[in-house]
């Protein structure tokens, strides 16, 4: 099956940014990911999520119209659909990254490329920017 990249927003719910909930999704979606050839990053900055998904293209349709009924968020928006892409993320099944929480040379990389709003990551509005910006995640992140 061909492999596809699949970016989107949201905005995180109270109850999935209470202590513990965050990474059990994780954990959990790392484990459904895994069985399926999924990968993927999922940053939250403040309590706006930006997930990146890869692999078939079946899978992650079928996966992302699970997540769009997901309770623990809302105002999805889908940001971009590309086909037959090269896999970048082969590494995570689901990496979770909190942007409130990174150490400094992190923040500083980012921040020298990035805005931020009330000292959080803004993330970018236009879709190739976003794509950058968790590019760069995966850049900092493999360092
Ligand atoms: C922000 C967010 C990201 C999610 N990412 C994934 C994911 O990468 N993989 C996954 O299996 N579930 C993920 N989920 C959970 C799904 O929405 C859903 O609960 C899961 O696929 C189980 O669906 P089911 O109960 O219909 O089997 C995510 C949920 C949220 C709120």
């Amino acid at each position: 099956m061909t492999p596809c990249r699949l970016i989107y927003k949201s905005i995180a719910n109270d109850e999935i940014l209470a202590p513990g909930q965050l990474s059990k999704l994780a954990n959990e979606a790392s484990i459904y990911n895994r069985r399926l050839g999924l990968h993927g990053i999922l940053a939250l900055s403040d309590n706006k999520f930006l997930q990146l998904l890869e692999g078939p293209s079946k899978f992650v349709n079928e996966l992302f119209c699970n997540i769009v009924k997901d309770p623990r968020h809302h105002q999805i928006e889908l940001i971009s659909f590309e086909d037959s892409v090269r896999p970048e993320f082969v590494d995570w099944s689901m990496k979770l990254l909190e942007l409130d929480k990174i150490d400094a040379s992190m923040q500083s990389f980012l921040r020298k490329k990035y805005p931020m709003k009330d000292d959080k990551f803004e993330f970018p509005n236009e879709s190739f920017l976003m794509t950058s910006f968790l590019m760069d995640l995966k850049y900092i992140l493999s360092d």
